[in-house]
């Protein structure tokens, strides 16, 4: 057939409309995997998806955040080969459980599952899953490490005390009978995902309590117990910063209608500046005898760069600087935060001047010198990634 033809801008005619529309329905089940440095884990994962799903109508949709070994380069082989798999590549951005919404978001499936790349999550529950959600009037089912039938592995004794202790602290948010709320391995029906969609914090590793939190209606859930199984191939990407990650999340769900985490926590960075400050200041100015002037002016220095480098590890882990970027977001954070130190004296100094008591003069600056400083830096230092 001539392409360029069908292509033509002509009306189309009524006989064109009753051609039938040839029928390439979508999948029943979608399997979101989040990956970051997985290159090598990624096809033995996609065999294994193969083996127990032989005949069912699936997807999975791998979704990177640019990692460094290649590993989007390598799906995009493997789905060059089978149209089964798909890449999002997201660039400039951090996040598992972001990543998780993303994927799920691209997919118009019934079921979607998500399931780690590495291999630890047992795939072999999948169809148990989907059948169970087919079957019954459930919304979710969760692979749960504390359920019948299901262990921790090999976890040493300290992250299997953090996750108890992460699983204790979301009882505020998820109810009691989820033995394992800190799981990343389930299915979930897409009406009830869509329907919790705008209400997710997003932050950080625990996309499975952040769905239980943020659903408007209470979920139906169902557990299925699996053996944490041993990473085959690199690395695990939970850090210390994984518990900060939790901690605002928890905090988002409580507090995050009416203050935005992240200034919560660009505040508690900028109070222990203020410690920072102090302790530059007394060294420099009582131990080594340098002017007030002087000591004052390194003081501030150090404790706007401490702000800096702390918010870019944790206030802002999803879009942090390395490198060049980090030293053009370095000036950016100091200039930012010079005009706000500005505001923040000529706001104290006019309201002292007209007669209000000095704590309140100081505090009302100082409340719109954060809030400067947190919007400026965002949208500067923390903004849209460049070049
Ligand atoms: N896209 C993206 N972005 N993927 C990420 C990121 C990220 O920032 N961080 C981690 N991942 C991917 C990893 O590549 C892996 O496929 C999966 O998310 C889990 O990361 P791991 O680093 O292997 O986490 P873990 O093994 O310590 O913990 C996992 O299992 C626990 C038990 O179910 C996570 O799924 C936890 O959420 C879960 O509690
Ligand atoms: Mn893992």
């Amino acid at each position: 057939m001539d392409l360029a033809a069908s292509n033509s801008r002509e009306p189309t005619r009524l006989d064109d409309r009753r051609a039938p529309v040839p029928s390439f329905p979508g999948p029943e089940l979608s399997i979101i995997v989040p990956t970051f440095n997985e290159h090598d884990n990624v096809a033995e994962l996609l065999r294994r998806l193969r083996l127990c799903l032989p005949h069912g109508s699936w997807e999975v949709i791998f979704v990177d955040d640019d990692s460094p070994d290649g590993t989007a380069e390598r799906v995009r082989a493997l789905a060059a080969e089978d149209s089964r798999v798909r890449c999002i590549q997201r660039v400039g951005r951090r996040g598992l459980a972001s990543a998780c919404v993303e994927g799920m978001l691209s997919t118009s499936a019934a079921y979607l599952a998500v399931i780690d790349a590495d291999l630890q999550h047992d795939e072999r529950l999948l169809p148990r899953m989907l059948e169970a959600l087919r079957q019954e009037e459930i919304d979710i089912v969760v692979g749960s490490r504390y359920a019948a039938g299901g262990d921790l592995g090999d976890w040493d004794a300290r992250r299997a005390r953090l996750s108890r202790l992460a699983t204790r602290l979301s009882r505020t948010l998820v109810p009691a009978q989820l033995t394992d709320p800190m799981s990343g391995f389930f299915m979930i029906r897409r009406e009830a995902f869509m329907d919790s969609q705008r209400h997710l914090s997003s932050i950080g590793f625990k996309i499975l309590a952040d769905l239980f939190a943020s659903s408007p209606r209470a979920l139906r859930f169902r557990e299925l117990g699996y053996i944490f199984g041993t990473r085959q191939a690199g690395e695990s990407k939970f850090d210390s910063a994984s518990a900060w990650d939790y901690a605002m999340l928890v905090l988002d769900k409580l507090v995050g209608r009416w203050l935005p985490v992240r200034f919560i926590a660009f505040s508690l960075v900028g109070a222990l500046g203020v410690v920072v400050h102090f302790a530059v200041l007394s060294v420099a100015f009582q131990v080594l005898r340098s002017s007030f002037v002087a000591s004052q002016a390194i003081a501030i220095g150090c404790a706007m760069t401490f702000n800096f480098a702390v918010n870019n590890l944790l206030t802002y882990r999803d879009r942090r600087l390395r490198g060049l970027r980090w030293l053009r977001g370095w000036l950016t954070f100091m200039l930012a935060c010079s005009l706000g130190a500005l505001m923040n004296l000529g706001l104290a100094a006019s309201l002292y001047r007209a007669d209000h008591a000095w704590p309140l003069a100081a505090l009302c600056g100082i409340l719109v010198g954060a809030i400067w400083n947190y919007v400026a830096t965002t949208l500067t230092t923390w903004g849209r990634p460049r070049g």
